[in-house]
């Protein structure tokens, strides 16, 4: 229930655009992993393997740092929900501008139809399936709402029985 209360309030805000950020330059590469790290032992419970982030130079991107790790944490969190036991999940982080961050699973997928609307807040692909405690629906329309907060792109790709791929793009430098 607080779980639910916390991402209205911040949904409430993002809306608003009364969310503030604190940029920083930070590698998204370290950030990346550092998320990851924290998903591998509810990805063990699940079933799935979720490899670490590919070694490799830093991958500057200036953003806060606190806010991307909740959109990979939310993005990771859905991956090990719904991919279903079997599955690996990759998380890869590519330089340039924008720089890009995939998070991959080879799962289950989402039905076509279901597609349009994962964004829309409350929205679950299959409510059945799955748990609701702290799965509200929430989850992708706040992670695209942070994400735009930053000047970036977050988009999602599936198909059905192969797998989910969530993809963000973030300006090296956002404009103030
Ligand atoms: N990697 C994934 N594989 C399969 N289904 C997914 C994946 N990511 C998201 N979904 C579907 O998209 C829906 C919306 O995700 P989200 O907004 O995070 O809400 P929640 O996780 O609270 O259900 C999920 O309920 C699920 O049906
Ligand atoms: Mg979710």
């Amino acid at each position: 229930m607080l779980h639910l209360v916390t991402d209205l309030l911040e949904l409430a805000k993002l809306d608003l655009r009364e969310l503030p950020l604190h940029p920083c330059m930070v590698d998204m590469r370290e950030l990346a992993q550092a998320s990851v790290q924290t998903h591998q032992a509810h990805a063990e419970r699940a079933g799935i393997t979720l490899h670490t982030v590919p070694a490799g130079d830093p991958v500057p991107a200036r953003v806060d740092p606190d806010r991307l790790t909740q959109v990979l944490d939310n993005l990771l969190d859905n991956a090990i929900s719904y991919a279903g036991a079997g599955a690996a999940i990759h998380v890869l982080v590519q330089d340039g501008d924008p720089v890009r961050l995939a998070v991959a699973d080879t799962g289950q997928g989402i039905p076509t139809k279901h597609l349009p609307y994962l964004f829309d807040a409350f929205y679950r692909a299959d409510t059945a399936r799955t748990p609701s405690d702290s799965h509200s629906g929430l989850g992708l329309r706040i992670a695209r709402g942070l994400v735009e907060a930053h000047g970036g792109t977050l988009t999602l790709n599936s198909q059905e029985g192969k797998g989910t791929q969530a993809v963000i793009t973030l300006p090296k430098t956002p404009k103030a």
